[in-house]
């Protein structure tokens, strides 16, 4: 495998998981991490996710593993399940941006497995877009960012999941989610005593990744939040109002909602309101797509919920520059003001 004998190299491969594209690289070598960073333009301090494909390999890579994260481990890998331990020293500090821990999961994908397997080394890789662009979920998006900074992309079709894997600190007290992902923490709070969302305490670390503005459109995206039969309401006059100002507006919705726009407002769906993991599947395509459009001001379409429902809320409140919540008392005069703010 070409790919494998890059990675030996010391250099970037992009490769297909079952969440989104990962850019890898030994994360034993600090040079070949350094091209990870370099190739993404990403800040140095945000730290990289070590791919394993053993449990054997989770002992190379961490040090003391303790007894009820191995459990965990046991359960949901391999799978979109990203777990914080105490880092080894065979672990390059770049691939850590000089933490003491270390994140680690174990991919879902054949091609990522044999990946891992054949070079030999723990890859360290963060998602295969550059810095500040939608995570890739199909091998176009990675050729679009990536073209001629990388020499090699697996190929594996449409990633499974599409948006990135729940990261949960078993090391904070109590245990902490960090970014949430395809596993919930509805799945996990039975395995995972008092767990916790995103936050946590003072002072407790937390995914130092969640700092940075992830994807911001190029052009504003307004997030309007409501149930599937009030919110086309919400999102419809602001649209027009801005369209009236002179706005190319372009919608995010869902197949609930979109029949009820004009054809003369482009929308892009992220497919049924029901389907919750196709929305998941399709939403980072989906921003693409509105960026390609070219539009210069988007209304999303938002809704409430748990589970993979709160996993796409958070990245889509992530993209958003302006959110108007369910049921603001003041809803009219905010969909008002962000006209006035972005005809
Ligand atoms: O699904 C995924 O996780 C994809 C695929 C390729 O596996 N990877 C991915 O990597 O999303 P990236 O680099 O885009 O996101 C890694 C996240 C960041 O928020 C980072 O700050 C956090 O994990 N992270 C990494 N190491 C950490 C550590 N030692 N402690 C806390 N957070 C950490
Ligand atoms: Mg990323």
């Amino acid at each position: 495998m070409r790919a494998a004998e890059l990675i030996r190299r010391g250099e970037v491969v992009a490769f297909p998981t079952e969440t989104v594209y990962g850019l890898g690289a030994d994360a034993t070598s600090a040079s070949a991490v350094d091209k990870v960073y370099q190739a993404k333009g990403r800040p140095s301090d945000n730290p990289l996710i070590v791919h394993i494909a053993s449990f054997q390999q989770l002992r190379s890579v961490v040090r003391n593993p303790p007894e009820r994260v191995r459990e965990l481990a046991a359960y949901y890998w391999p799978g979109p399940l990203t777990l914080i331990f105490e880092k080894s020293a065979s672990i390059s500090d770049a691939a850590t941006a000089g933490l003491g821990s270390v994140a680690v999961r174990m991919p879902a994908h054949p091609v990522a497995l044999e990946l891992i397997r054949r070079s030999g080394r723990p890859i360290a890789a963060p998602s295969a877009n550059l810095s500040g662009r939608p995570s890739p979920t199909l091998p176009e998006h990675v050729l679009a960012d990536m073209e001629g900074r990388i020499p090699l992309l697996l190929d594996g079709g449409p990633a499974t999941y599409g948006v990135e894997s729940t990261v949960l600190d078993m090391t904070a007290d109590p245990p902490m989610i960090l970014r949430p992902g395809p596993v919930t923490a509805e799945d996990l709070a039975p395995l995972v005593d008092g767990v916790a969302f995103g936050g946590g305490t003072e002072g407790q670390p937390r995914a130092p990744g969640m700092k940075y503005t992830h994807y911001a459109p190029k052009a504003p995206l307004l997030l309007v939040v409501g149930g599937a039969n009030s919110v086309a309401d919400k999102m419809l006059p602001v649209a027009r109002l801005k369209v009236s100002g002179g706005a190319t507006v372009g919608l995010l919705c869902t197949d609930e909602t979109l029949e009820r726009f004009p054809p003369d407002i482009p929308a892009v769906s992220l497919g049924s309101r029901f389907a919750p993991y196709g929305m998941a599947k399709n939403l980072y395509a989906s921003l693409r797509k509105l960026d390609e459009m070219g539009v210069g001001s988007i209304v999303a379409e938002g809704f409430t919920g748990d589970g993979i429902y709160a996993t796409i809320m958070n990245r889509l409140r992530k993209a958003a520059s302006e959110i108007i919540e369910d049921g603001a008392a003041d809803e009219v005069r905010q969909l008002t003001e962000s006209v006035r703010r972005h005809p």
